[in-house]
């Protein structure tokens, strides 16, 4: 049954493509019903709209206070009838909404809990890898809760780190695995929670 997704980015919008062409493949049984930007400039709302997407920009910095940012998203998910939150790049701290604890995942570009955290993004995560001298990396899809990088883990891919990576090499094998993982586990979780038309059961169901 058809997952309707919630897709939250602040960058440039390669998850979400990817999370896209998984669908138009057969190989997640979904349709993203909103795009939520954090940025106005975020080359992801571009490529949004070019998807043929609604893609919103809801920035903190235009609201209060965190809670009224977080109520205005909330209220678009919840009006765009979307059933499970996506993040894909997303910078912005988002307080899981009461009810959504099990439907708002996140993919982080290492096997958490190492190299994750509060500005542990992007490249400096790669970075922080190699400086590290490890010889095995990869990408954590998660739950996400109300601290970075933290909440409960649903699934691992691990790449290795080899002698000559640089940072563009050892990220280009580790967002490959998140290409494979993210749509596999996205539809893996829904089917848990009865998603897609199925029956939910908000908050009890375990992942
Ligand atoms: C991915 O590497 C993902 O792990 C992380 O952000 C990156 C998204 O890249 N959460 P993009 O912004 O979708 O291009």
């Amino acid at each position: 049954m058809t997952i309707k997704l919630a897709v939250l980015l602040s960058g440039g919008g390669r998850t979400l493509v990817n999370l896209q062409e998984a669908i138009d493949a057969g190989r997640l049984d979904a349709s993203v019903v909103l795009v939520i930007s954090s940025l106005r400039t975020a080359k992801g709302v571009l490529r949004a709209r070019e998807l043929g997407h609604e893609a919103l920009v809801i920035r903190p910095r235009d609201y209060d206070s965190p809670g009224a940012f977080a109520a205005a998203q909330t209220n678009a998910i919840e009006e765009a009838g979307a059933e499970l939150v996506v993040m894909a790049g997303y910078l912005v701290h988002y307080p899981v909404p009461s009810g959504w604890e099990q439907r708002i995942l996140n993919i982080h570009p290492s096997l958490l809990p190492d190299h994750g955290g509060v500005g542990l993004y992007g490249s400096r995560v790669h970075a922080s890898v190699l400086a590290r001298g490890d010889t095995v990396s990869g990408c954590t899809v998660h739950l996400v809760d109300d601290e970075y990088d933290h909440g409960r883990v649903l699934a691992q891919t691990e790449v290795p780190v080899l002698p000559e990576d640089d940072v563009d090499s050892l990220a280009s094998r580790v967002f490959e695995a998140e290409c494979r993982t993210y749509p596999r586990v996205i539809a893996a979780h829904a089917a848990t929670l009865g998603l897609g038309g199925g029956a939910f059961d908000s908050g009890e169901a375990a992942g």
